[in-house]
């Protein structure tokens, strides 16, 4: 693709892809038990990957940047990618590593139970990055999320921070994030438990909520955005604090309703939406997901956010 083509894509998505087998079964199995009479569907997922699927499904451009395996399901991911519209210049191919897989159980409350066999994402380097940076170079808004190794979020949070681009972390799954890090973010996506495991502030409620973002901006992040499932979002930004409830739906399949917030937020912002107005939208793409079987098999098409209410 040549840079005339790039400059059009202005979202950034560096993470993961993985295929999704999903069992939508009556309950979670607890440790040692077998669960008869579920029922099996496959469907593309992985954080990176739906967050990239959500942008171009909502409307704007989007560069993913990501590793797969030199196999059936990253040949599959690949074309997947370019029939959503999705600039896959950057996407690497791993000759040792397969393909990422995550195995799901659904129960008929719409909550879920995810195991990552990371494969070739675990493999996705600050060196394959080094390669990629005229694409950060065209970005104004970078968002990633932490199925990738941590040392490569860094670097190219810190590339991008140096070239005044806007860095968005979901940090999914949690763990402990370094100073360094933080400084380099725009904003920060966490959910509640990833919230309480950087902020060392349990959540029970909004003012602990508010207390735990308060935190996060303390250590350095300007922006904090806690999502708060089912009860919605607090956001702690430069415009302002405020709770902004979810919509009232039925739920159900919640996986990846993190995710399509993240690409829905970054797709708002990046339209010149304040924060607030951003993540009321986020809200909205995220409350039709759940309504939804499977991660991008629940993305929405703009045209249907538009008109939700
Ligand atoms: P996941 O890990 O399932 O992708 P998450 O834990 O990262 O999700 P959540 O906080 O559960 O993220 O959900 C993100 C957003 O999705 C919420 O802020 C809310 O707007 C929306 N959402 C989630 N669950 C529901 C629900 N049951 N009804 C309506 N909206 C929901
Ligand atoms: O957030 C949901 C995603 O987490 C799934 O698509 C699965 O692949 C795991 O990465």
């Amino acid at each position: 693709m040549d840079t005339e083509q790039l400059r059009r894509h202005n979202i950034l998505v560096v993470g993961s892809s993985n295929t999704d087998m999903v069992i939508k079964a009556g309950h979670l199995p607890r440790p040692g038990e077998t669960i008869l009479g579920g029922t099996f569907f496959m469907n593309p997922g992985g954080k990176g990957a739906n967050q990239a699927v959500a942008i171009a499904r909502l409307g704007a451009s989007v560069t993913f940047i990501c590793k797969t395996g030199s196999d059936i399901f990253g040949h599959q991911s690949q074309q997947l990618f370019e029939e959503e519209g999705i600039n896959t210049s950057y996407i690497f191919s791993d000759s040792e590593y397969p393909s990422g897989v995550a195995l799901i159980t659904v129960d008929e409350q719409a909550e879920n139970c995810i195991v990552v066999a990371s494969g070739a994402n675990a493999n996705l380097l600050p060196s394959d990055l080094a390669k990629a940076e005229e694409a950060v170079d065209l970005a104004d808004i970078v968002l990633m999320q932490l199925e990738i190794p941590m040392e490569t979020v860094e670097y190219v949070a810190e590339i991008a921070y140096y070239k005044n681009k806007k860095v968005i972390l979901n940090p999914a799954l949690a763990q402990p994030l370094s100073p360094s890090l933080l400084k380099h973010l725009y904003m920060i996506t966490p959910n509640e438990t990833e919230a309480e495991m950087i902020s060392g502030v349990k959540i029970t409620g909004q003012e602990s909520a508010v207390k735990a973002a308060r935190v996060l901006s303390e250590m350095g992040v300007q922006n904090v955005i806690i999502t708060l499932g089912s009860k919605g979002a607090l956001v702690y930004c430069d415009e302002g604090v405020e709770f902004i409830p979810a919509f009232k739906v039925e739920a159900v399949d919640t996986t990846a309703a993190g995710d399509l917030f993240n690409g829905a937020l970054a797709v708002a912002l990046s339209e010149g939406r304040n924060q607030i107005e951003a993540v009321r939208f986020a809200c909205k793409a995220s409350a039709i997901s759940v309504t939804r079987v499977g991660a991008q098999s629940s993305v929405p098409y703009r045209s249907e956010v538009d008109i939700f209410e």
